[in-house]
């Protein structure tokens, strides 16, 4: 039973393929920049574009996977509008299709926690899968079409497709998307001073490891019980993330130009995930643990000294 990773080369698909490969599970990448693999890991890597109807059918039909997981996107609203088309819409559908046709058993992709948009519209309450979805940036309405495009593939040729809603996932190397979060982190940890605009704007963050290990349950389930899932994360301001980090780097330079506002600007940061804890039983380690983990891992690359919890 194999899993084909499209985007596996990305922040999260690479997590995800290491873990799948770990627990015995055949994988295969495919991604317009395909990683290096050691063929004796069991994994696969083929250059594919997901935008090219024709590279997916080679591949499905080719490697005839059970299971299909799209993690190609564009991050982030500010790109031209046929270019982000290309990928988040036609290369979402490519992927459906594709698999449609070859016969896989499920698809897995991930849609956003944007799709939500700005925390405003729910008050100050947690918001779960069925809530309207208000998301109006190009990103966030990509991501809202791709679930209703799951939708109508489900519906008229009784697919099993789920989506997952990542919160604002963390990394010591992500650079894509929504990045103050894990600058507010990584850059003290080079020893590098870091300014942000609101010290009350809001963020959900949660550790790639914890994200990756929800895309594989997800994955490999038979048959999950709903369809979207919200990973949630760690409701926090960049203030007391600051705060967080100067506990382990007393000397960080973080500074904001504003002590108040942020919050009523900031996008959706409570975020109900019972639906995933309880059918994945899935357990997120501690954020400020993650938090060390992110320093001590910035810090080893960059040959400094690691710092105690
Ligand atoms: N990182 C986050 O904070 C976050 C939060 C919510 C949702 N998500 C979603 O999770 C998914 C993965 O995010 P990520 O952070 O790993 O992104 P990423 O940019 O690190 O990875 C995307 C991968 O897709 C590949 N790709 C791009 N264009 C392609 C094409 N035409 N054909 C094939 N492959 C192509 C890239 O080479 C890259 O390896 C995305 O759908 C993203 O929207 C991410």
């Amino acid at each position: 039973m194999s899993t084909l990773i499209i985007g596996g080369t990305g922040f999260i698909g690479s997590r995800v393929m290491r873990l799948l490969q770990a627990r015995g599970e055949p994988v295969i990448c495919m991604d317009i920049n395909p990683p290096r693999v050691d063929g004796e890991t069991g994994m696969k890597a083929v250059r594919g574009d997901v935008t090219q109807f024709d590279d997916l059918v080679d591949i499905m039909f080719r490697e005839k996977p059970d299971r299909v997981l799209n993690l190609s996107y564009f991050l982030g609203s500010e790109h031209a509008p046929r270019t982000a088309f290309k990928l988040n819409i036609l290369g979402m559908d490519n992927c459906f299709e594709a698999a449609r046709l070859a016969g896989a058993k499920r698809v897995v992709f991930a849609s956003s926690l944007a799709v939500n948009g700005q925390q405003k519209f729910f008050g100050d309450r947690a918001v779960t899968e069925d809530d309207f979805r208000h998301g109006d940036n190009q990103y966030a309405v990509h991501k809202i079409f791709n679930e209703e495009q799951a939708k109508d593939y489900r519906a008229k040729f009784g697919m099993s497709i789920t989506a997952v809603r990542p919160a604002n996932v963390t990394g010591p190397d992500k650079v894509r998307g929504s990045v103050d979060h894990v600058n507010c982190i990584t850059q003290p940890a080079r020893g590098n001073a870091i300014s942000f605009p609101y010290q009350d704007a809001m963020r959900c963050p949660v550790h790639v490891d914890d994200v990756a290990e929800v895309f594989a349950r997800v994955v490999l389930a038979d048959a999950p019980k709903h369809d979207v899932y919200n990973t949630g994360g760690t409701a926090i301001s960049l203030g007391s993330l600051a705060e967080m980090v100067k506990e382990f780097l007393p000397d960080a330079r973080i500074t904001f130009k504003n002590e108040t506002g942020g919050r009523d600007i900031s996008g959706n940061y409570l975020i109900d995930n019972t639906r995933l804890v309880q059918e994945f039983g899935v357990q997120y380690r501690p954020f400020r643990q993650r938090v060390l983990q992110i320093i001590n891992e910035v810090r080893a690359a960059e040959g400094l000294p690691l710092v105690s919890g």
